[in-house]
């Protein structure tokens, strides 16, 4: 049986990968900070800080699948989260990367989460693509370094995937949660765009990253169709039949609530998702009201 590996797998993309894999006949094992009782899957720990991690795990290992890392959003950007930010995602690959290359583990493939932070939190008409420059801001900072760590794995002549993500939206919880309030309410001047993928969609990519083999570097996984944060919020209270502020929330008041974290909801571009689609990746949901329905 193929055997895949996921870090972070407790999160809100891994629990639907995990069962979404194992569905597809995969023997999912799941590397965490802490004990899972009653778990599904075999489970192994690990602690980056200490530089642990349980050897087991990588006994007879096809494929790594990467999503560990703290929340972007959760707290606010003091310097000590930053670092948290960038150490879970860096430390843990490196960790990752240093086990894989001590116990000459014959990898097939190392994928990784990585996000379209890449492209930097600006709004405006660029259509980012994979061949672009990572930004300067803190998020572009952070996915570069990420995928510098991701990337190493190709010394060890490991297939390696990074996927860019974009908004996730699931049932189970991240921003599509925090959008759906009672009353939706758009974001400074709402011309702000965000790249969004369904869940369903995502899985099906981790899926291809590791079935097809044609896949290696950096890929978009974002959806097809460009939504700003005006037309998100009327196709989220359209859907949910929620009513919509006519004012959106201004700038001065979210940036004294989340400090420089606002720059993550008051700014975005598009981003292509051209790369994947020309290996032959079909998205079922590229439209963001049939995700949205699928969602309700
Ligand atoms: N969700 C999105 O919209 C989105 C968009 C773009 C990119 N991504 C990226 O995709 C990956 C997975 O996203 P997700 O939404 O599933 O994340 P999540 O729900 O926050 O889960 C991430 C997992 O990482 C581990 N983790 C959390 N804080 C950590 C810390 N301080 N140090 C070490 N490990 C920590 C946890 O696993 P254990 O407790 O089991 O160790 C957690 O279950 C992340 O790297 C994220 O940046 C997500």
């Amino acid at each position: 049986m193929k055997n895949v590996l996921i870090t972070g797998g407790t999160g809100l993309i891994g629990k639907q990968l995990s069962f979404f894999l194992k569905l597809k006949g995969y023997e999912v094992r799941i590397l965490s900070r802490n004990n899972i009782v009653d778990s599904p899957y075999k489970t192994f720990l690990w602690d980056i800080n200490q530089e642990y991690i349980n050897e087991d795990a990588f006994k007879n290992l096809d494929h790594i699948i990467h999503l560990t890392g703290a929340g972007i959003a959760n707290k606010r950007w003091s310097d000590k989260r930053k670092k948290e930010i960038i150490d879970s995602r860096v430390a843990s690959t490196e960790l990752l990367y240093n086990t894989v290359k001590e116990l000459k583990i014959p990898l097939k493939t190392f994928i990784s989460a990585s996000a379209t932070g890449y492209y930097g939190s600006i709004t405006s008409e660029t259509i980012f693509k994979e061949t672009d420059k990572p930004a300067t801001d803190f998020l572009g900072k952070v996915c570069q370094l990420w995928e510098q760590s991701i990337f190493k794995f190709k010394d060890q002549k490991i297939r390696t995937v990074a996927l860019r993500t974009g908004i996730v939206l699931s049932k189970d919880g991240g921003a599509l949660q925090k959008i759906k309030k009672p009353v939706i309410v758009t974001l400074g001047n709402g011309k702000q765009y965000m790249p969004w993928i369904h869940i369903d969609d995502l899985c099906e990519l981790y899926l291809k990253a590791i079935e097809d083999t044609r896949l290696e570097g950096p890929y978009n996984a974002v959806s097809t169709e460009y939504q700003s944060n005006n037309s998100f919020s009327k196709t989220v209270a359209k859907i949910y039949k929620r009513p919509i502020l006519p004012i959106g929330a201004p700038k001065f008041v979210l940036k004294a609530i989340f400090g420089e974290m606002s720059t993550i909801i008051l700014n975005g571009s598009r981003v292509s998702a051209n790369k994947i689609k020309q290996v032959g990746f079909k998205f079922r949901y590229d439209r963001l009201d049939d995700a949205l329905k699928n969602l309700l």
